[in-house]
């Protein structure tokens, strides 16, 4: 064995993040750690890489008991964390972000020659489409988990931890992921993966291990369990069938855009799917809607008229939200409370003659809680202590709460798990019943298939095909990729 959790026992607070919390690992073996949001796989992990510390249970490494008090101890024995948040440094490279915290010296000095020669050679060999001399932050979401990935390669690594790697990636990017995956646990490097895609799992791992509230309730070979037996340990019970929406009955044009090569409309009532791959435009469309990458006047009209969208204050002015993608970086102040968050879109909703009315604001966000199923402890937890998925959310509960005629969903169910996905997307078909306009972005097509009344595909960025409801993965995929030469890994 090389890694075996046993027992594991860690509390955050009044939350029981780890109850009883087993896991083993081999060399060479590929193992996924499943569970619900808020399950306990990303503590569970950081005990395992010296980010935590446990309250109680077992840990040992090659057979031997182990206490890692710092993550530098678990990374001395070969431990190597991909994070689920990104833990990079915004301003500096990614040769920088690569070496962070290990810079090699040369008579005392930063070798920066050296550390961009040793990135750039790692980054060719794993044929990632980066420069080691970029700034991260102008890197996207997916780039930045290549930047991950390239970090926990770094160095001589016995166990990988990924968590949710492909979560901001597309279908072709993470067949990449999947290649190294396969690569490395070729070479006897141990793997543990956590996901909530579970249509990749079986591609990829040898073993599972299913978390739920803390507690290991599952493991065992993937040969030997069905997908449905998988997601009944997640969630403790079957789960009714996966949500479907009804057909759509559009009313007048809400939103109309403008821009070269990208024009369309979405009608009240309508949700309006967007694929294509990473680096394809999607996200620079919502950004631009919304304000935050200002389009020439004249390339966004909402309800017939013409608006000057020159930030995201005049967007929400013009009635328009976008659930983002990034919730680190824009959909969350994590310092403040998830009632804070919530509400601070539409403080009005809440207020009388402007002073907040706390009471209806809290049965405003229990509510919203409750609905979401959001596993925090209370709404006045600070958002950054919640679980990945959980604070996705909450992200999500704030825009709901502004209540606009348009919104614009990027990625939005990533990192959310099953259950919570149909909840989701029940919460969606609600907003396009009461006249509502509604674009998503996904990269998870079969997501697209179950709630988009039509598919617009973007290349380059440009609109290169409108599918309706009926199509397939294959047609969506044949239209985004048809003499591709986008940026993705591999150039698949
Ligand atoms: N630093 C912290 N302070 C307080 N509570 C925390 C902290 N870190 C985690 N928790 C809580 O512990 C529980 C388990 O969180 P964890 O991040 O391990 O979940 P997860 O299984 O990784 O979920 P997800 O799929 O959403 O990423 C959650 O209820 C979370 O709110
Ligand atoms: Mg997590």
């Amino acid at each position: 064995m090389l890694l075996e959790l046993s027992s594991i026992r860690k509390r955050f607070g009044g939350v029981h993040a780890l109850r009883d919390g087993s896991l083993d690992v081999k060399p060479g073996q590929v193992h996924a750690l499943l569970g619900e949001n808020g399950a306990g796989k990303s503590t569970l992990m950081k005990i395992a890489a010296g980010m935590e510390r446990r309250d109680g249970g077992d840990m040992r490494w090659k057979g031997r008991h182990v206490n890692f008090a710092v993550p530098a101890d678990a990374h001395a024995v070969g431990i190597r964390m991909v994070h689920q948040e990104s833990l990079l440094a915004p301003h500096l490279t990614v040769a920088e972000n690569v070496f962070l915290g290990r810079e090699p010296g040369r008579g005392g000095l930063m070798d920066r020659s050296g550390m961009e020669r040793a990135t750039a050679a790692l980054l060719e060999s794993q044929r990632f489409p980066l420069e080691a001399h970029w700034k991260v932050q102008a890197l996207s979401p997916a780039q930045r988990q290549l930047v991950e990935i390239c970090r926990a390669l770094q160095g001589e690594a016995s166990l990988l931890i990924f968590d949710e790697p492909t979560s901001s990636l597309s279908e072709a990017e993470s067949r990449e992921v999947f290649r190294i995956v396969g690569e490395l646990s070729a070479k006897g490097i141990g793997i543990i993966y956590i996901t909530h895609r579970l249509a990749e799992l079986r591609k990829i791992a040898h073993h599972v291990t299913i978390l739920r509230d803390g507690s290991t309730v599952h493991s065992g070979a993937m040969d030997d369990i069905s997908t449905n037996g998988i997601v009944r340990h997640m969630v403790g019970r079957k789960l009714t069938a996966i949500y479907q929406r009804g057909k759509a009955d559009p009313g007048e044009t809400r939103l109309r855009v403008s821009l070269p090569g990208v024009e369309f409309a979405v009608r009240a009532g309508e949700v309006v799917g967007m694929a294509g791959l990473v680096g394809s435009g999607r996200t620079e469309v919502c950004e631009t809607v919304f304000g935050i990458t200002p389009g020439p006047p004249g390339s966004v009209e909402v309800n017939g008229l013409a608006r000057n969208i020159q930030s995201p204050y005049d967007a929400v002015a013009a009635g328009i939200a976008l659930v983002t993608e990034d919730r680190q970086y824009t959909g969350l102040a994590t310092r403040l409370s998830l009632r804070a968050n919530m509400t601070m879109a539409n403080l009005e909703r809440v207020s009388r003659s402007g002073v907040v009315m706390t009471r209806k604001e809290r049965s405003v966000t229990e509510g919203f809680r409750a609905r979401l199923k959001i596993r925090s402890d209370g709404v006045e937890q600070s958002a950054r202590q919640l679980s990945g998925g959980n604070q996705q959310k909450v992200v999500i509960a704030k825009w709901l709460f502004r209540d606009t005629d348009i919104v614009l969903f990027d990625e939005p169910t990533k990192g959310i798990d099953v259950g919570a996905k149909s909840e989701v997307f029940a919460l969606m078909d609600d907003m396009a019943r009461q006249g509502k306009a509604l674009v998503m972005v996904s990269s998870e097509l079969p997501e697209l298939l179950q709630i988009a009344d039509r598919i617009l595909v973007m290349r380059h960025g440009r609109i290169v095909a409108e599918l309706p409801r009926e199509t397939t993965q294959e047609e969506i995929m044949h239209h985004a990729t048809v003499g591709a030469d986008a940026p993705v890994p591999g150039g698949s």
